[in-house]
C-alpha cells in the first residue's frame, strides 16, 4: 500500500511539474517571439506552440485531478464523514485543501478559456493586426495569473503533505 501511495505522489508531482514548468517556460521565455520581425511567423509559432502545449497541459490536469483524488484516499479523507463535515474543512489540513481547490479551479476555467478561446482567436486574426493583438495580449495576461495560481497552489500543496 505505501508504495502505491508513493508511486502516486510521484505521478502527482511530476505532472504539476511538466504543466507548471510549461507553464511558466510560456509566460517568460516564449514572449521573446514577438521579437521576431515576420507577424506570419510570429503567429504560426505562436499557434503551434500553444497547439502541442495544449494536449501536453490538459493530460496533466486529468492526472493531477486523479491522482489528487487518490491523494485523498491515501490521507483517508476522502469520505463523506470528513467531506460533509464542516468542522473538517475548518481544521489547517481542511482549511489549506479548500484553498487548493479553489485555486486548481479557478486555473482549470482560466486554462479553458485562454487553450479553446483568446489562444485559438488570437492566432486565427490577420497576423500582426490590431484585433490579433487586443487577443495575444489578454491571452498572454491570463497566462500568467494562471502561472502564479499554480505557484500558489504548490506551496498549498507543501503545507498540506506536513499537516496543512
Ligand atoms: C483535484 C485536484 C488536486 C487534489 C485533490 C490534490 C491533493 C493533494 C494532496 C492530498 C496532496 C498531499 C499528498 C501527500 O503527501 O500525502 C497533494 C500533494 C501535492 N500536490 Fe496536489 N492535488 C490536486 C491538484 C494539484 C495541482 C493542480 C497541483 C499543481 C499545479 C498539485 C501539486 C501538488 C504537489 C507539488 C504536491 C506535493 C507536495 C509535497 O509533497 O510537499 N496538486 N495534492
Amino acid at each position: 500500500m505505501r508504495s502505491l501511495y508513493i508511486l502516486n505522489v510521484t505521478v502527482h508531482v511530476l505532472a504539476a511539474f511538466v504543466w507548471l514548468g510549461g507553464m511558466l517556460f510560456l509566460a517568460i521565455v516564449a514572449p521573446i517571439l514577438r521579437d521576431l520581425e515576420s507577424p506570419e511567423l510570429r503567429s504560426r509559432l505562436f499557434r503551434e506552440i500553444g497547439e502541442r502545449f495544449r494536449w501536453v497541459g490538459w493530460t496533466c490536469i486529468g492526472i493531477l485531478l486523479v491522482t489528487g483524488v487518490l491523494n485523498l484516499q491515501f490521507a483517508g479523507v476522502l469520505n463523506a464523514a470528513s467531506l460533509l463535515d464542516a468542522s473538517f474543512w475548518a481544521t489547517p489540513y481542511g482549511r489549506t485543501l479548500g484553498g487548493k481547490l479553489g485555486a486548481v479551479l479557478a486555473m482549470l476555467l482560466i486554462s479553458a478559456v485562454h487553450d479553446f478561446f483568446l489562444g485559438p482567436r488570437a492566432t486565427s486574426l490577420l497576423p500582426g493586426s490590431a484585433e490579433s493583438i487586443v487577443f495575444r495580449r489578454r491571452a498572454s495576461y491570463l497566462a500568467r495569473v494562471n502561472a502564479l495560481l499554480g505557484l500558489l497552489v504548490v506551496w498549498a500543496a507543501v503545507l498540506i503533505a506536513r499537516g496543512g
